[in-house]
């Protein structure tokens, strides 16, 4: 098991390589109620209900799959749930499942009586490397993507690499856009692990590794500055454009195609305005394609002008002026304001088919 500590709000470890079971029996015995929130498609797994069954003090409640999860209409049943199950200060939540569901839980535990514990249970790649490590929380509105949230840290992230067996290729190729993105703005090890294991398969074989770096990098990020105020933006690279792909897709694309997508045009603009090399660039859209993840915009599907209305809308937007996070070179990361729209257009023309 390998221990990695998160300093926010509170101190807290993401264990990587545990058994949830153990871990989840832990949690409820350190709790008078636990409410655990989980994903319908892993509501059948084994020992969930056998846990759920041990007392009446633990509330097992389902939500659905993907995006939908993080709707008002979820969070109010949530709430209506905790209200019903008269879930207290000292109690705590669970969530179980991708990165939709601590997504949801962890606003739920927000707000609920203005904050109580929680524990996140990733079962997605994406959500073990990312969403569940951090502390940010939120549900999407018509705005936009996760544009009504909080940040509050959990209590502990337990990593069960045994659910990433139950992974599509599809949804594991997903996550492995987010440890891409991390090995190209802090540690090239990573790169260097996935160009010598450059299929899903082989990807697979180095989970635990891939993961303890990934969730290494974002934890240090996290530590220095856990309210975005200027170097967890380095996470966001990729994300500009791929928000704006991911919903107009109507979420059809997974959060992390949709990043391969933004990874690629971030590059290019770090080409033209940072100085990275372009074989970088070139590099990095052999290692996505590698794994299955898309590097091209569909143009029919995906207009600029709508690209740029949802941009200019997203939260990394200040003053009206749009903000990507770049490259300078493999390993570091930059910042660019304000690019001119007439070269965002020309790199979208070069990229989208
Ligand atoms: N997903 C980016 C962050 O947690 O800041």
């Amino acid at each position: 098991m390998k221990s990695i500590s998160v300093h926010a709000e509170h101190e807290y470890r993401v264990e990587v390589g545990v058994e949830w079971r153990e871990r989840l029996q832990e949690v409820v015995s350190r709790h008078n109620k636990v409410m655990i929130i989980a994903s319908e498609n892993i509501a059948q797994i084994s020992g969930l209900t056998e846990i759920t069954n041990t007392s009446a003090q633990v509330r097992l409640t389902l939500i659905p799959d993907g995006e939908n999860a993080k709707d008002i209409s979820v969070a109010i049943r949530m709430w209506n749930e905790l209200g019903a199950f008269e879930l207290g200060r000292k109690d705590a939540i669970v969530a179980l499942g991708g990165g939709t569901t601590t997504d949801l839980s962890g606003f739920i535990a927000a707000t609920w009586l203005r904050g109580v514990d929680w524990y996140a249970f990733p079962t997605t790649l994406a959500g073990m490397v990312d969403a569940a490590v951090g502390g940010k929380t939120g549900i999407n509105t018509d705005s936009g993507k996760n544009l009504v949230g909080a940040f509050h840290s959990p209590r502990s992230v337990f990593i069960d690499l045994s659910f990433l067996a139950s992974l599509t290729d599809r949804d594991f190729s997903a996550g492995l856009a987010e440890v891409i993105k991390t090995g190209y703005i802090a540690d090239p090890e990573i790169l260097h692990l996935l160009a010598s294991h450059p299929s899903v398969q082989g990807a697979r074989s180095v989970d635990k590794e891939l993961i303890t770096r990934s969730v290494a990098v974002k934890a240090s990020v996290v530590s220095q500055d856990f309210t975005e105020s200027s170097l967890r933006e380095i996470l966001n690279y990729g994300h500009t454009l791929g928000h704006a792909v991911e919903k107009l897709s109507g979420y059809t694309l997974r959060h992390g195609e949709a990043v391969a997508i933004g990874l690629v045009f971030a590059a290019e603009l770090s080409v033209s305005l940072l100085g990275l090399p372009a074989k970088v660039a070139v590099d990095q859209i052999s290692l996505l394609k590698c794994f299955g993840l898309p590097t091209t915009i569909p143009k029919e599907q995906y207009s600029w002008e709508e690209i740029l209305t949802i941009m200019m809308g997203d939260k990394k937007a200040r003053n009206g002026e749009l903000r990507f996070i770049g490259l300078e070179e493999v390993g570091k990361p930059g910042w660019i304001a304000a690019p001119d729209h007439n070269l965002l257009k020309s790199i979208y023309e070069r990229i989208a088919i």
